[in-house]
């Protein structure tokens, strides 16, 4: 590692939570109210991440199926989340699926921030889902322990920019950084076959920037990045750390959680990929 060219990067957030507690509704609010912060022109696209906004920083949420595909990614020993963010019902508590995640974040070893959601419903009791936690090793900081809870109510957007000052807060202390100048890696977050446009993958950057002709292996397979788009739906042509784009030119569909790694050329690449998969 060239200590001196690290830089600070976004963190990147997932979130997890029992059934109907919450999840999309607050992944939804945060791109609508990303969406009406200016940007012009975007129209917000499915990429399975997405990036937030709060005073110019940036955090980078994995906007998938949570558990399932938390679980699969770690199984190829992808671990591309920093911070985990739990999501409990204020008027449902803790429940199986809860358990679940907070499992999941144990075994990847990442802070777990709880957004306690729906205060605004009438039978909200933030106060049990807190007691209710503490069996869990997750205590609040006023009762004496270091994990964070932030009361929100996610369908009306109350305290959903505390949660992400609390992220960021977070996110500090992890010390976050990655080099730029280094060749592009990082994972597979999800991927289909297009009809027109072949394999589609959107990518995590974690160490370098990716480029626009950036010869390139993923898990088994192997191309050259054609075309690089942002969650807004916009072309771009090189992205750094903690960024999600959706990338196409592969030969074929990768897996979520695959690693990828820029070559230096595309025979290497090719060379590399058709090695991997004869494993
Ligand atoms: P799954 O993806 O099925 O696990 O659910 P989820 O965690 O994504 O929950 P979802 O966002 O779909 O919310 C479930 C229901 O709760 C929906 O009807 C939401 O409108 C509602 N809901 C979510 N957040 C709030 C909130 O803060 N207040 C209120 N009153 N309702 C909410
Ligand atoms: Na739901
Ligand atoms: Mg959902």
């Amino acid at each position: 590692i060239n200590e001196e060219a690290l830089e600070p990067r976004a963190p990147v957030v997932t979130i997890m939570g029992h059934v109907d507690h919450g999840k999309t509704t607050l992944l939804d609010y945060l791109r609508k109210t990303n969406v009406t912060a200016g940007e012009a022109g975007g129209i917000t696209q499915h990429i399975g991440a997405y990036q937030a906004r709060l005073n110019d920083k940036l955090i980078t949420f994995l906007d998938t199926p949570g558990h399932a595909a938390f679980t699969e990614m770690r199984a190829r020993g992808a671990n591309v989340t920093d911070i985990t963010v739990l999501v409990v019902a204020a008027d449902d508590g803790v429940q199986p699926q809860t358990i679940e995640a907070i499992n999941h974040a144990k075994a990847a070893g990442t802070p777990v921030i709880v957004a306690v959601n729906k205060i605004d419903k009438e039978g909200a009791n933030p106060e049990q889902v807190m007691n209710e936690l503490m069996a869990y090793d997750l205590v609040p900081e006023e009762y004496g322990g270091d994990t964070i809870f932030v009361q929100i109510s996610a369908k009306f957007g109350q305290n959903v920019d505390q949660l992400l000052e609390m992220i960021l807060l977070e996110a500090d202390v992890l010390e976050l950084k990655a080099d730029p100048t280094q060749p592009a890696r990082g994972s597979v977050i999800e991927a289909r076959l297009d009809k027109g446009r072949g394999p589609v993958s959107t990518v995590l950057i974690q160490q370098g920037t990716l480029h626009v002709g950036d010869p390139i292996v993923v898990g088994n397979t192997y191309g050259r990045v054609r075309t690089m788009t942002n969650e807004k739906g916009q072309d771009i042509d090189a992205a750094k750390p903690a960024t999600p784009v959706q990338i196409t030119g592969l030969n074929e569909v990768p897996l979520a959680g695959d690693r990828f790694i820029v070559m230096a050329d595309e025979k290497t690449a090719r060379a590399a990929g058709e090695e991997r998969a004869k494993r």
